[in-house]
């Protein structure tokens, strides 16, 4: 009798042994964001992005540095954040919107994201002066220095609606 429970005792020890598994919110990809992010009348987020410096930083880049890490770290999101957790992310989309406002793999759906306080809870960013910094900064090879409120209104996609 004690031999036959004993996998079930080990098998449960090991799941009460591990706890409550971590959040792992993954990347998912600035074009998963475009189809409830892209209309004029919020804002068109997306189309603004792809136009904007972000976007394009990683064609910033020649071929070789393309697939350097020091220069990947802040030129595309691929570079600065954890492999394990890169689900649908490609490199080509440079600075994607995951960069700044967090993985987005639980956030996403339309019930979470109409709160704020929700989509919080699952790994959404409000982003700040202090995260623009961690690559506008003296490590990059071309820094101009950093303003934020003038480099802000030159990257702004408000919601006109709100
Ligand atoms: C199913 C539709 C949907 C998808 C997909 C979606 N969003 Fe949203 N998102 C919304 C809605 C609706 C709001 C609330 C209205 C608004 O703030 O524009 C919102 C709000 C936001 C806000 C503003 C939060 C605030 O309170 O200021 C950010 C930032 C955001 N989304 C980023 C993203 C990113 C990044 C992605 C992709 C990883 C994404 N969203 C995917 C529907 C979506
Ligand atoms: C710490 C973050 C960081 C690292 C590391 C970094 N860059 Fe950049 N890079 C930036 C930022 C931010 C800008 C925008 C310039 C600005 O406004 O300060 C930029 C701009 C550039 C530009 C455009 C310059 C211009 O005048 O238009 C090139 C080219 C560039 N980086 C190449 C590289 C290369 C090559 C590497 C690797 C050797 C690299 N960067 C590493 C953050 C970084
Ligand atoms: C993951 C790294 C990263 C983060 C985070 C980041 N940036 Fe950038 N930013 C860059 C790189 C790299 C460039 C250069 C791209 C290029 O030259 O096309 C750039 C370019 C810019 C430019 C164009 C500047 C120019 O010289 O033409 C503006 C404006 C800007 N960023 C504003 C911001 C603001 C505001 C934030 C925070 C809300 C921010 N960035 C966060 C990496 C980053
Ligand atoms: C370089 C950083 C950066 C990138 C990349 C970026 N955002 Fe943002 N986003 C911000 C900042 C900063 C704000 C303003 C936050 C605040 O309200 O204080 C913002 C605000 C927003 C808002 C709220 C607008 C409002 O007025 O309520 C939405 C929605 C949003 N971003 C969606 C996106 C989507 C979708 C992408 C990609 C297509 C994206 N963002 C890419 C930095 C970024």
């Amino acid at each position: 009798m004690f031999v036959k429970a004993l996998p079930l005792f080990i098998a449960l020890g090991f799941f009460i042994g591990k706890g409550p598994a971590p959040a792992d919110f993954e990347y998912i990809g600035s074009a998963k964001c475009k189809s409830c992010h892209n209309k004029a009348t919020t804002g068109a987020q997306y189309k603004l992005w792809a136009a904007g410096p972000h976007a394009n930083a990683l064609a910033k880049l020649s071929a070789e540095e393309q697939k350097d890490p020091k220069c990947l770290k802040c030129h595309a999101t691929v570079g600065h954040t954890d492999v394990k957790l890169q689900y649908s992310l490609t490199k080509k989309e440079g600075i994607g919107c995951e960069s700044c406002h967090g993985p987005g793999s639980a956030y996403k759906s339309m019930s979470v994201m109409k709160s704020r306080e929700k989509s919080v809870a699952k790994g959404l960013i409000i982003p700040d002066e202090k995260l623009c910094k961690t690559c506008h900064n003296e490590e990059s090879p071309d820094f101009k220095g950093f303003n934020y409120e003038e480099y802000l209104k030159q990257m702004a996609h408000p919601n006109p609606d709100k």
